[in-house]
């Protein structure tokens, strides 16, 4: 049994269930604009894989983790070289009333995704594929006859990609990196939530940082409002504060 324990908010509370842990990651009410949660994994010194991959990083508490935030999404954005680094497959759950679980969404400039691989075999919604019509014509027709909706967009900057899943009612957008596209996300000030488990690793080697990419961009405050303790692993919620939060004189600065 796994034992999940909140630290933050107070008071603190042992063994979360399944119940405890949907209401701890509840997404925000609030009107119906697209608002981007993104989840990611990373070792105590910061590495985002171990031999190129995320899985090494994982725990229980943390692969439970990452399928209930899919459940709890309307659409889970991720971008290409994820997908063609992991083996990447559909939301297989449908919750929250449901009939079918959220599809997920790639970024891709290239289409250049293997027809054969999970993201199309092992999925019980078609995937979105959000494409460029300088795609190679032959990628694209690869990807319909896999079974992906093609969505061809005139640039996939953040706000382009954000406004096309908001058309299509989308509104809850998980993303699952990775670091090229959370640098992008970032840049566009996009990023409204970031869920970040801290495995209890120290990991040589090479392997970059969450974010990658756009250097410039002007660093961000964001407020702690989750903090889960299961097996040595932080699971961190960080939230964009509220505006007022800016001059509330009982916050730090
Ligand atoms: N630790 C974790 O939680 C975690 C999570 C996710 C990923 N990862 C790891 O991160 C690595 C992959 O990350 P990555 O940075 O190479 O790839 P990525 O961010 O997943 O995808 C980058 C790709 O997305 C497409 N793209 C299109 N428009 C974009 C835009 N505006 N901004 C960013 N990307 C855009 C491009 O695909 P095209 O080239 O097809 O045009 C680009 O090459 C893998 O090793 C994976 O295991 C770790």
């Amino acid at each position: 049994m796994l034992a999940v324990q909140r630290l933050w908010p107070s008071p603190p509370l042992d063994d979360l269930d399944d119940a405890a842990l949907a209401e701890h990651y509840a997404w925000p009410d609030g009107p119906a604009v697209p608002y981007v949660r993104v989840n990611f994994v990373t070792s105590l010194d910061g590495a985002v894989t171990v031999d190129g991959r995320s899985g090494g990083l994982g725990s229980a508490a943390d692969k439970a983790v990452f399928h209930l935030l899919r459940e709890l999404a309307d659409v889970v954005l991720v971008g290409a070289g994820t997908v063609r680094a992991e083996r990447y497959n559909g939301v297989q759950r449908a919750t929250r009333g449901r009939d079918t679980p959220p599809p997920i969404a790639v970024i891709t400039g290239t289409a250049d995704l293997d027809p054969a691989s999970r993201l199309f075999t092992d999925t019980v919604v078609p995937p979105l594929v959000l494409t460029l019509h300088s795609a190679p014509r032959e990628r694209r027709e690869a990807v319909a006859a896999a079974g992906g909706e093609l969505v061809v967009l005139p640039r996939l900057t953040p706000d382009a990609v954000l406004a096309e899943l908001g058309r299509r009612g989308l509104v809850r957008i998980l993303c699952e990196g990775g670091p090229s596209l959370l640098g992008a996300l970032e840049a566009a000030d996009a990023v409204d939530e970031l869920c970040l488990t801290m495995s209890p690793l120290l990991v040589a080697g090479d392997a970059g940082r969450i974010a990658r990419g756009s250097p410039g961009s002007p660093a961000r405050r964001m407020t702690l409002v989750g903090a889960l303790l299961a097996d040595d692993a932080l699971l961190l919620r960080y939230r964009r504060p509220p505006a007022a939060a800016a001059t509330d004189p009982g916050r730090p600065a």
